[in-house]
């Protein structure tokens, strides 16, 4: 059967009180309406046209090129909004969909059950429905004494015996391509909203004799995104999902309040992710990693046996076995070779280092190829930007560099060689060398007493 899809997005979002479109507002990772794209895609929808208005470039931006747009220049109402899509429609077969943009939680396994049943049925249409506990705002499902759907009545225009109904209009559909343009041609606007009412092409179907049909599913998958408090909460149901995959995919997660992983991380089994983490955009994580507490990884890749503790990282790679931690930076650019031991208040930017390397205490490297069995005292730092240029400096492999040193880029310490600690090094130091560039210290004997200055008779002021 070919299956099409229309996507209402075209609509302000006022409530979410944004300079943005509504349906780019993300959640877990991606756009609000690339989840019902990806739904849609999962649901083999080959054929998809997205209804676009308010802040169109953004949605446009967001979906690239692979699917059809047309502009609903004025906002006159839902069954208006895919009116704008007949010209796409017209000479298909098969089935449409109909979604709106603003709800990401509808899962490609729901949708291909509705399908299933609207081709297995010879329905005309099939309106999704969900079990409201509120059910104040959205459309009722009116059905005969049989049980048959008879109409869609919004809430606006409904009795107060019809507002009692709590089965509503979930606003997705399955139609019957041909059937549902030909009652597109004929919804007016006489309600209380002056709007062209997509819902009317229900009773307009069912008047002509056609079978209506009404899947129902769990509230959590039609919740729509009308303001920051739904997103918050689609956020929250995204991210449980998201979690329980991990879970049953054999990651360990201690604290699912406080760990948010986006769509597209991937993370390997008996790899334990520690209480307040978030983990972001295209990140791999490998296997019998500990990861956090109270780490923050975006677009990295960290290999198996990894430990991060108080990490922040950002699109840089991190070896097999390295310890990073507590407190430290990765920044954008960087390589961690394989059980490197990276501590306390440690950051690195843009800089490479091999394998096996030592930099324990707090120190800043940047813009730097460092090799490996490298030890790094605490304090050093590259001097890499002169206040307008980079320059890149390179540490050899098997090389010291003592504590305190300053590495004034762009400089190469050659490999074996040894930099003393508290040294500012602006020339190359040669493999096996020892560079010394400090003051030379000059002890004054009895200097104390001499000035007066003695102090063991005196307490701090
Ligand atoms: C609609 C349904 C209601 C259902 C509810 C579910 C109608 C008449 N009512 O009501 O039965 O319970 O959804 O959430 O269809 N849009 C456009 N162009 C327009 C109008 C709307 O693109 O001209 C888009 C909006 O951006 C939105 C979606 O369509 O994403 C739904 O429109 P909205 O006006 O919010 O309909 P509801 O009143 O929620
Ligand atoms: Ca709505």
């Amino acid at each position: 059967m070919q299956v099409c899809a229309v996507i209402l997005a075209a609509g302000e979002g006022k409530r979410m009180k944004s300079k943005h479109a509504k349906v780019v507002h993300q959640a877990a990772g991606l756009p609000l309406i690339s989840w019902v794209k990806a739904a849609l895609d999962g649901a083999n929808a080959e054929d998809q046209v997205y209804i676009v208005g308010h802040r169109q470039e953004e949605v446009r931006a967001v979906l690239g090129e692979s699917v059809a747009f047309v502009l609903q220049e004025q906002q006159l109402g839902t069954g208006h909004a895919v009116q704008q899509a007949s010209h796409f429609l017209e000479g298909r077969r098969g089935a449409t969909l109909i979604m709106c943009g603003d709800t990401p939680l509808v899962t490609a396994a729901s949708l291909r059950s509705v399908l299933d049943t609207f081709e297995k049925d010879h329905y005309a249409a099939i309106v999704v429905t969900a079990h409201a506990p509120d059910p104040t705002g959205y459309g009722r499902i009116l059905r005969d004494e049989r049980g048959h759907v008879q109409a869609i009545v919004e809430h606006r225009d409904a009795t107060p015996e019809q507002r009692e109904i709590c089965e509503v209009n979930a606003g997705m559909y399955c139609f019957d391509t041909a059937l549902l343009l030909s009652a597109l041609g004929r919804i007016g606007c006489r309600n209380s909203q002056q709007e062209f009412y997509l819902t009317d092409t229900i009773e307009i179907l069912r008047q002509d004799g056609h079978k209506i049909g009404a899947s129902s599913l769990p509230f959590e998958e039609v919740l729509g995104v009308n303001d920051r408090r739904q997103l918050q909460e689609s956020m929250a149901i995204l991210n449980r999902r998201i979690l329980e995959k991990h879970m049953i995919d054999g990651v360990t997660i201690v604290d699912p309040a406080t760990t948010w992983i986006e769509q597209g991380v991937t993370i390997g089994t008996d790899t334990t992710i520690l209480p307040n983490c978030s983990i972001k955009g295209s990140t791999e994580i490998g296997s019998d990693a500990v990861i956090g507490p109270d780490t923050h990884l975006v677009d990295m890749k960290v290999a198996d046996g990894v430990r991060l503790d108080h990490v922040t990282a950002v699109e840089s790679e991190i070896g097999a076995r390295a310890y990073i931690g507590p407190y430290s930076h990765i920044r954008p650019g960087s390589k961690i070779g394989p059980n490197c031991r990276l501590g306390n208040f440690v950051e690195i930017k843009n800089s490479t280092l091999g394998a096996d390397c030592y930099l324990i205490h707090q120190c800043y490297i940047g813009d730097t190829d460092v090799g490996h069995n490298v030890n790094i005292g605490s304090s050093a730092s590259t001097a890499n930007y002169d206040g307008v240029n980079k320059s890149r400096s390179a540490i050899g492999s098997h090389a010291f560099i003592g504590s305190n040193s300053c590495l004034v880029s762009p400089v190469s310490v050659d490999e074996n060689a040894y930099v003393a600690a508290g040294s500012t090094i602006t020339e190359g130091v040669n493999e096996y060398a020892l560079a010394i560039a400090r003051a030379h210290q000059i002890n004054k004997e009895d200097w104390v007493k001499t000035r007066g200055l003695n102090r063991n008779q005196r307490l701090n002021p």
